[in-house]
């Protein structure tokens, strides 16, 4: 059952065409799929596990990082409407819910997922933990949300996006991306980034390819997603997972590899595609970044860093803009 406090946003909110996109990247050479497919319900429950995996530094490192700046990050944005992209169980932002609630500063929290059951079980534990709090989900895409958001300004605004989840855009997709976010603010508003950093191919390949194999559970579900979605049949078994690191291009590239030759059909999409033994289908790029460029980046599209932060490795870095 989904908590009355979460809203579920509507294709009122999204030119959402389902499922076009599946038959567009399976259609492309090489053959992609795309990576929000990953988030059903199991979906998201496997990335929470991942994030909680000794190899995937991400979390760990972003979480260590938040834990030494939350105060100042309220301090400095004072209240506002918190708005979290991709929040899954809202783990990281707790620890700005704590900073804010020390200073009494009371504030709307809206967490935004596609998995409304995830963002269910979140929301009905926040309202129990933060009552000064108004908590409110938005289950939807992220466009969904910042379209929504746009309709509804408030006086002050903080958006943040943790966990590097840009890096699973590449550079035309992070651009529209940024520039819906920059729209969706007002001047003076905020923005919180969460940004993966140039590191070592061991370090990364790891993070990618867990002794758990929890990331290929991960990634072979999205085939499962697929197949009870749009009554496809991908097998599962015939598939391997495989996450290198392309240097050259500075992103870890997922993908799933075809076993022997085969033949999909995806019904519900009334679509249907052969693969060859050992062709790969490309479903995530998560990209690593450096600081500079990404701080370039944002003032581009007038979101004007103020304060960053970083660890001692300089593995991972949170930068606070403002609009
Ligand atoms: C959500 N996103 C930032 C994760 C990443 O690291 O790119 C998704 C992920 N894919 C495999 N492991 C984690």
């Amino acid at each position: 059952m989904i908590a009355e406090s979460v809203l579920i946003l509507d294709s009122h909110f999204a030119q959402t065409n389902d499922g076009q996109d599946i038959v567009e990247g399976l259609g492309k050479v090489p053959k992609t799929l795309p990576a929000k497919y990953f988030y059903d319900d199991r979906g998201s429950q496997l990335f929470e596990q991942i994030c909680q995996l000794q190899e995937y530094y991400p979390t760990r490192v972003e979480t260590e990082i938040l834990n030494g700046c939350a105060d100042e990050i309220a301090q400095i944005t004072g209240i506002s409407e918190l708005v979290e992209l991709g929040s899954g169980s809202s783990t990281k932002s707790r620890i700005l819910l704590d900073s804010y609630q020390k200073k009494s500063q009371y504030c709307r929290y809206l967490p935004v997922d596609v998995s409304s059951g995830i963002l269910s079980s979140s929301v009905a534990k926040l309202e129990l933990q933060y009552p000064g709090f108004f908590i409110q989900g938005l289950a939807g895409s992220y466009e969904q949300a910042l379209n929504f958001l746009k309709s509804h300004k408030q006086t002050r605004r903080l958006i943040f996006f943790l966990g590097s989840s840009l890096g699973n855009f590449d550079e035309h997709q992070s651009d529209l991306f940024l520039e819906q976010i920059s729209n969706t603010l007002n001047p003076g508003d905020y923005f919180l980034l969460g940004v993966d950093l140039h590191k070592s191919l061991e370090i990364l390949e790891a993070a990618y390819n867990d002794k758990q194999r929890v990331t290929e559970a991960f990634n072979l579900n999205m085939l499962s997603h697929i197949n009870q979605r749009f009554r496809a049949n991908f097998n599962l078994s015939l598939f391997t997972h495989q996450a290198i690191y392309n240097q050259a291009q500075h992103q870890i590239e997922m993908y799933l590899c075809s076993t022997q030759d085969q033949h999909i059909c995806l019904a519900g999409l009334d679509f249907e595609v052969d693969l060859q033994k050992n062709e790969r289908i490309l479903t995530e790029i998560s990209r690593k970044y450096d600081l500079l460029d990404m701080q370039n980046k944002l003032q581009k599209h007038q979101i004007k860093p103020l304060r960053t932060w970083s660890d001692p490795q300089q593995w991972f870095a949170l930068i606070l803009a403002q609009r």
